[in-house]
């Protein structure tokens, strides 16, 4: 079966790729590089095609003689998506209606396409896939057209369902550190000090990377209905409060390791309700917060960098303050054909 993933060498591709090819998947991965620090190709070996392009101006006929598309090229977060939001639009949303038409139009019975549970923004008890989206930022709002008009995309011949993730956490070879969990383990490690925002009662659900990549394997090859859906892909128990992940990395640290408030009281607290990814993708997690915590602390013992292209935001802007990237970053007339 023959895979694209666009955006697959960033966090989630570099974990899903390799994946993708033992379970005997051709992949074929397309991606700006933004964000790359390490040869893709070194993780994911010569069978992998890497193609540096971009879905909104690539070739339509890098998308022929395709079974399957999974769909991760973004501008990845909240911050980011609000740095240009313009950009953001012209990526996370027409970019990816583009690659989603092109896909239908050329033959690929499956796409998948990858949201997230930011979508509901922040609300009081738990939300599931009937509770109305409330978007609130940019980001938020550009998944919820895409999955608007990709899933309407959805008949017996195009197979297309969107996953809503919950903050991920965990290694991956472009490993970030703007997600919660990665950065207070890495940080809590290097300083000693783990900061969080205060006051820390805040929930948030999560997912780990790999759990994430194990979503999307069975997603695509499932044969159940799972055509014009979106999903949330998480666990219930890992609904946690700030605090208990700041103290489970401060047990796993063990010595004089303290935990720090910062900022003011954040009361964006939400946690989401799971159940569909049981019972009609049959899809349960397997890596827990334990788990996270100490491969990445594995990896800060074995001399994990602290990386600007681990910051997304931050590189983001780097990138648009050198003139030479701004124009690789914005300065696209996208041609839209499909
Ligand atoms: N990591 C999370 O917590 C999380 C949670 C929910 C949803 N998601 C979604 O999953 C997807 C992948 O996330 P990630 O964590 O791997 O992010 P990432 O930023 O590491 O990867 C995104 C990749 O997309 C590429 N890209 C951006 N614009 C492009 C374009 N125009 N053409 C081609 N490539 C382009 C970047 O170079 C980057 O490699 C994103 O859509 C993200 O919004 C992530």
């Amino acid at each position: 079966m023959k895979v694209l993933v666009t955006g697959g060498t960033g966090y989630i591709g570099r974990v899903l790729v390799p994946d993708l090819v033992r379970n005997g998947y051709e992949v074929t991965v397309m991606d700006r590089g933004f964000l790359d620090y390490s040869d893709p190709s070194e993780s994911f070996g010569d069978s992998v095609k890497i193609i540096r392009d971009d879905i909104r101006t690539c070739d339509p006929d890098l998308l022929r003689g395709l079974d399957a598309v999974v769909d991760l090229a973004a501008l990845s977060n909240d911050p980011a998506g609000n740095l240009n939001t313009m950009s953001t639009w012209d990526i996370n949303y027409i970019g990816r209606v583009r690659i989603a038409r092109l896909a239908k139009k050329l033959g690929a019975g499956r796409y998948v396409v990858a949201s997230s549970c930011s979508v509901y923004g922040f609300r009081e008890g738990f939300c599931d896939e009937q509770t109305p989206v409330n978007p609130l930022t940019t980001y938020a709002e550009a998944n919820v057209a895409v999955e608007r008009d990709n899933l309407a995309l959805n008949d017996s011949r195009f197979r297309s369902t969107a996953l809503r993730f919950a903050t991920v956490f965990g290694y991956s070879e472009r490993f970030r550190l703007d997600l919660v969990i990665n950065a207070m383990t890495f940080y809590g490690y290097k300083n000693g000090v783990i900061r969080m925002m205060r006051d820390g009662t805040q929930y948030r659900p999560f997912v780990h990377v790999k759990d994430v990549s194990r979503a999307i394997i069975t997603a695509i090859g499932s044969e159940d209905d799972i055509g014009g859906k979106h999903i949330n892909i998480g666990k219930e128990s890992l609904n946690l409060q700030i605090r208990d992940v700041a103290e489970a990395i401060r047990r796993k640290l063990g010595g004089d390791t303290r935990i720090e408030l910062y900022g003011d009281p954040d009361n964006r607290s939400y946690r989401v309700r799971f159940d569909l990814a049981r019972d009609l993708l049959k899809f349960s997690t397997k890596y827990d917060l334990e788990y996270g915590i100490s491969e990445i602390l594995e990896r800060c013992k074995a001399g994990l960098e602290d990386l600007p292209q681990m910051h997304t935001v931050d590189y983001y802007k780097l990138l648009i303050s050198q003139e030479k990237s701004l124009s690789r970053f914005m300065g696209i007339r996208h041609r839209i054909v499909i």
